[in-house]
C-alpha cells in the first residue's frame, strides 16, 4: 500500500510523515510531497518517496499521485486563497483513483463561525461533492500556537488575548500527526468525521501554569476583540493577520475551539499532551 502525505515540508506534513514511519509503515510505502523537494531530503535519504507536488500546478500533482492508494491533504497555510488549490489536489486524487483521501479541516466545521473556517467548509463541500472515500480530520487549536506569546508573557509578566473565561481544547501538533497516521493506516476509515482535540483550558489557566512553570508572575490580561486586535497590529502584525488571531481567541471565547468528543484520544490510543507537559517543551 502507497500512502502520500501533502505539505511534508511544513511541520504537520512531516510529523505525520514520522508517525507513519513510527507505526511500522516502510519508508518505500510513503510518498512525501513538497513544493520544493530540497526540505525533505532528509526523509528521501531514509528511503521515503519524496515527490515534488504544487497545490497550484495539477501536472506536478498528476506525476505525484501516481499509484497512490491512499492520501492525506494537508490543508494550504494560504489562507482566503486555498480553496482553489484544495480542489487541484482533489482532482488529482480521484484522478489517480485513490481508496482513502484524508483531509485536515477544522474544529466544529459545521457550526463554526470563525473567519479561518470559511476555507475548511468550501473544501468540505468539495470533498464530499467528488465521490471520493473522504475522511475529515477536524483539527482544534495546536498547542504550538501560544509559543510566540509566551516568549512574550513571560517578559511582560501578562498573557493577553481576548478569549474570556472561553475554554480551549488544545492539543500538539504531533498529536493530531499521529491521529492522522492512524486514520491513513486503518481500515474503515471512508465517510467517518473526527472532532479532533485536547483537554480543554482557559487562557487564565494557561498563564497560571506558565506562572507555575517558569517562577515569574503571569497575569491573563482579557480583552475585547476590537482591542486585541489593535494591540496585535501595535506589536506589528498586518491588520489582516490580527483579525484572524482575535477572532481566533472570539471563537474560544464562544466555545468555538471546545472538543469534547475524545476522538483524538481513542485514534492516538493514549491521552493527548497535557497543557503542562507543551507548556515544558515550549520553555525548553
Ligand atoms: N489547528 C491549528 O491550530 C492550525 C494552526 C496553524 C495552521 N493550521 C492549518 O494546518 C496546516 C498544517 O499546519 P502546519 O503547522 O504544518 O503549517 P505549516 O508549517 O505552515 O505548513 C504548511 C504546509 O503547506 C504547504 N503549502 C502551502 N501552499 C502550498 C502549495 N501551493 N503547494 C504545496 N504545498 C503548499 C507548505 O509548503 P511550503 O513549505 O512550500 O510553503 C507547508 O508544507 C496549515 O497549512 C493550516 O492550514 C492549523
Amino acid at each position: 500500500m502507497t500512502i502520500l502525505v501533502t505539505g511534508t515540508s511544513g511541520h504537520l506534513g512531516r510529523l505525520v510523515v514520522e508517525s507513519l514511519l513510527d507505526r511500522g509503515v516502510p519508508a518505500r510505502g510513503v510518498v512525501a510531497t513538497a513544493r520544493d523537494v530540497e526540505t525533505v531530503s532528509d526523509l528521501a535519504a531514509r528511503g521515503v518517496d519524496v515527490r515534488r507536488a504544487d497545490y497550484s500546478d495539477p501536472t506536478s500533482l498528476k506525476e505525484a499521485f501516481s499509484g497512490v492508494d491512499r492520501a492525506l491533504l494537508v490543508s494550504s497555510n494560504a489562507i482566503g486563497e486555498r480553496v482553489a488549490d484544495h480542489r487541484n489536489v482533489i482532482d488529482a486524487a480521484a484522478d489517480a483513483g485513490v481508496n482513502l483521501l484524508a483531509y485536515t479541516s477544522i474544529a466544529n466545521a459545521d457550526a463554526t463561525t470563525l473567519l479561518l473556517a470559511a476555507d475548511h467548509q468550501a473544501t468540505e463541500k468539495i470533498l464530499a461533492a467528488s465521490g471520493l472515500p473522504v475522511v475529515i480530520l477536524r483539527n482544534g487549536w495546536y498547542m504550538e500556537n501560544w509559543a510566540g506569546q509566551i516568549t512574550v508573557a513571560l517578559e511582560h509578566g501578562a498573557l493577553v488575548g481576548a478569549a474570556g473565561e472561553g475554554r480551549v481544547g488544545a492539543a500538539t501538533r504531533a498529536d493530531y500527526a499521529a491521529a492522522a497516521a492512524a486514520v491513513l493506516t486503518l481500515d474503515d476509515q471512508a465517510g467517518r468525521i473526527y472532532e479532533l482535540g485536547g483537554s480543554s483550558f482557559s487562557l487564565a489557566e494557561l498563564a497560571t501554569e506558565l506562572s507555575a512553570q517558569s517562577g515569574r508572575e503571569v497575569a491573563y490580561r482579557d480583552h475585547s476583540t476590537s482591542e486585541y486586535t489593535a494591540v496585535l497590529v501595535d506589536a506589528g502584525l498586518p491588520e489582516a493577520v490580527a483579525a484572524i488571531y482575535a477572532d481566533g481567541d472570539r471563537g474560544i471565547r464562544d466555545g468555538e475551539l471546545l472538543v469534547e468528543t475524545g476522538h483524538l484520544e481513542q485514534l492516538i490510543g493514549r491521552p493527548s499532551t497535557p497543557l503542562a507537559d507543551a507548556i515544558k517543551a515550549q520553555l525548553a
